[in-house]
């Protein structure tokens, strides 16, 4: 059983942050330096939005952060450069319906499928979902932009990405150190994209 309230939940609160997922962005982009002033940044899942109180101040005033979630829009989470949605990402048709005139120069997925708790089945829906979202690049990506996610660990997941890696110019992997020690998770950089 891992501690519910472990040291990054406690360090998330004290530094005010909502979810101790920060702490995985952060070192995904310390190390990977996926993020840079003046981006637009698409956060799939963004809910509560920690990964969104990273971006949006790395970005800065010029830079935007759009957030979708199938959640209730957070209202705790007031960032200026950052706009909101409610809406199921395979809704989307492309960045206009958020706002935006031109396609996001880094897109960022900490998605998770509601689970089940039979491991095949919820391996099966974690790949389903990032499959879907690697066929929505080339209506959200530009070409040579950056593009996070979170994968959960299977054979199939293994065999997937290794199709993918030749869409971009560099391509990591990293379970980062706040992953807990009980998760599958780890997470795919990739960086310039070839639309
Ligand atoms: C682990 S949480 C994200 C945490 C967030 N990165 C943070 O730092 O606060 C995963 C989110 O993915 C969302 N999600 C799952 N499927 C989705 C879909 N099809 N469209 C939009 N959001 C989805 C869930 O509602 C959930 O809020």
């Amino acid at each position: 059983m891992f501690k519910v309230k472990d040291h990054y939940y406690n360090k998330a609160k004290d530094e005010k942050y909502l979810a101790r997922s920060i702490y995985k962005l952060e070192e995904i982009d310390q190390r990977f330096k996926v993020l840079k002033s003046g981006d637009f940044v698409v956060d799939l899942g963004y809910f509560p939005g920690s990964w969104a109180q990273y971006t949006g101040p790395k970005v800065g005033p010029q830079g935007r952060v759009f957030g979708i979630d199938i959640q209730p829009i957070n209202k705790k989470l007031q960032l200026p450069n950052a706009t909101l949605f409610e809406k199921d990402i395979f809704e989307l048709k492309g960045p206009e319906d958020l706002g935006s005139e031109r396609a996001f120069d880094v897109v960022l997925s900490d998605m998770a499928p509601s689970t089940t708790g039979i491991k095949t089945v919820d391996q099966a829906r974690s790949l389903d979902l990032v499959e879907s979202v690697f066929n929505l690049l080339p209506i959200l990506l530009r070409p040579g932009g950056n593009f996070v996610i979170k994968v959960f660990e299977s054979q199939d997941a293994q065999n997937f990405l290794k199709n993918q890696k030749s869409r971009f110019n560099e391509v990591h992997y990293l379970r980062p150190k706040s992953t807990r020690s009980v998760s599958k998770e780890f997470f795919v950089i990739a960086k310039g994209f070839k639309a």
